[in-house]
């Protein structure tokens, strides 16, 4: 076994060592394949024994004997054992969790921290929590704001601990006001509330407050990210704000943002526009990439090629990165490499539907991200999150650095 990942996490681009892939280069790929059993006598299909059978009966025939600390060529036979472009045939959640396992076992077995094992650069940069309080969209059941995220993002704190105490009194004092208000507090899929605002806009005057509220200035100290999650409002080209009664085109959408960034301290729009409106993304990041990062979450799917495709035609100039959108750690190291070569923002995410498990916090710290979006202060499986970034800050005393404003490339 080897004793660092270097000699693979440093050629994950494929170039440098003579075993490029083409596999890692040329695909370009859907958002990778989440495998269920489609059993409907069984958790209504969405069983997964199916995936667990092919890691014991095809993936571990070929990996048992392999060197686990060369990441790359494990993730690279179990690419090989799928043979799809989106491995449809093994499965994402069993190619991933295999992958994930694999760098967690190593760094165990030799006695560091995960991050530590994963590390790409030198320094410790602790990111800034992106967290999610106001849900809307399909994590609302479609009955709040046609907006997916509303985000308050602490970049004005010293340290990660002080901007998550930020977050999380900005987070109670919203639910203050959702209340004097007479809105139920109960909350969507990523913790964040899911009141039935009368408009898109209106989260962001509650959230605005609340930063006040809180003690803290808007801009300054908290900003506001967003991720509308356009695709799922998108059809015939036009953007159903059911909300609000508009049906808007793309320019009208830019339009839309435009006028949302000057009167609110966005930072950032994830998936402003729907995944096929390319067009409409150069358009959006020549308007306003200037000011904001304009994030790309559905249109990329944490694909290399895509984000190449992005990086060529100037349709983001930042990109959000989730490991099962893809399905093994060196691919997802692949993507970060490029978008990072190139200027681009990156943003470490979670999934709405989550576990427990804490792989992407140390994985923020180990890219050097700067960012990591893991949802509200609530819901075990994101304050999890929080809580290992919080023990690997004490861990690390005066190497830690909070990235805090800088994280974000505008
Ligand atoms: P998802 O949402 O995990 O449901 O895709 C998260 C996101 O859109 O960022
Ligand atoms: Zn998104």
């Amino acid at each position: 076994m080897s004793t660092s990942l270097s000699h693979s996490v440093l050629n994950l681009n494929g170039q440098e060592d003579g075993r490029a892939s083409p596999r890692l280069q040329s695909w370009v790929v859907d958002e990778a394949t989440e495998l269920r059993d489609n059993n409907h006598e069984r958790f209504m299909g969405m069983g997964v024994l199916t995936a667990v059978d092919h890691v014991n009966r095809t993936l571990a025939p070929s990996l048992i004997g392999m060197d686990a600390g060369d990441q790359r060529a494990i993730d690279l036979t179990m690419i090989d054992c799928d043979g799809t472009p989106n491995k449809s045939r093994i499965g994402a959640n069993a190619i991933l969790g295999v992958s994930m396992a694999t760098a967690r076992a190593v760094a165990l077995s030799q006695g560091i921290p995960l991050y530590e094992y994963l590390k790409i650069d030198a320094g410790y940069l602790m990111p800034v929590p992106m967290m999610n309080v106001l849900n809307g969209g399909v994590h609302a059941q479609w009955q709040g704001a046609d907006f997916q995220e509303y985000m308050i993002v602490p970049f004005g704190a010293p340290d990660f601990r002080t901007a998550l105490q930020w977050g999380a009194e900005t987070y109670h004092t919203l639910q203050i006001l959702l209340k004097k208000k007479e809105y139920p507090t109960a909350v969507g899929d990523e913790g964040g509330f899911a009141p039935k605002v009368a408009s898109n806009e209106e989260p962001l005057e509650l959230i605005t407050e609340s930063i006040e509220e809180a003690g803290y200035t808007p801009g300054r100290e908290i900003g506001i990210s967003l991720d509308p999650a356009s695709s799922g409002f998108f059809s015939d080209s036009k953007y159903e704000l059911k909300r609000e009664g508009r049906r808007l085109d793309s320019n009208e959408m830019i339009a839309y943002y435009r006028s949302l960034v000057e009167s609110y301290p966005i930072i950032s729009i994830e998936d402003g526009l729907a995944e096929d409106d390319w067009k409409g993304w150069v358009k959006l990041t020549n308007e306003l990439g200037e000011d904001i990062e304009i994030i790309g979450d559905d249109i990329f799917v944490t694909s290399r090629p895509l984000v190449q495709r992005g990086i060529e035609t100037g349709a983001a100039n930042s990109v959000l990165i989730k490991l099962n959108q893809i399905g093994t750690v060196t691919e997802t190291l692949s993507t970060i490499r490029s978008a990072r070569d190139a200027g681009w923002g990156i943003n470490i995410s979670h999934r709405s539907g989550e576990t427990s498990d804490s792989f992407i916090a140390d994985f923020s710290i180990a890219t050097s991200a700067g960012k990591l979006k893991t949802g509200a202060p609530c819901r075990g499986e994101r304050v999890e999150k929080y809580n290992q970034l919080l023990r690997i800050e004490e861990e690390l005393g005066s190497k830690a650095m909070y990235a805090g404003r800088k994280a974000f490339i505008r």
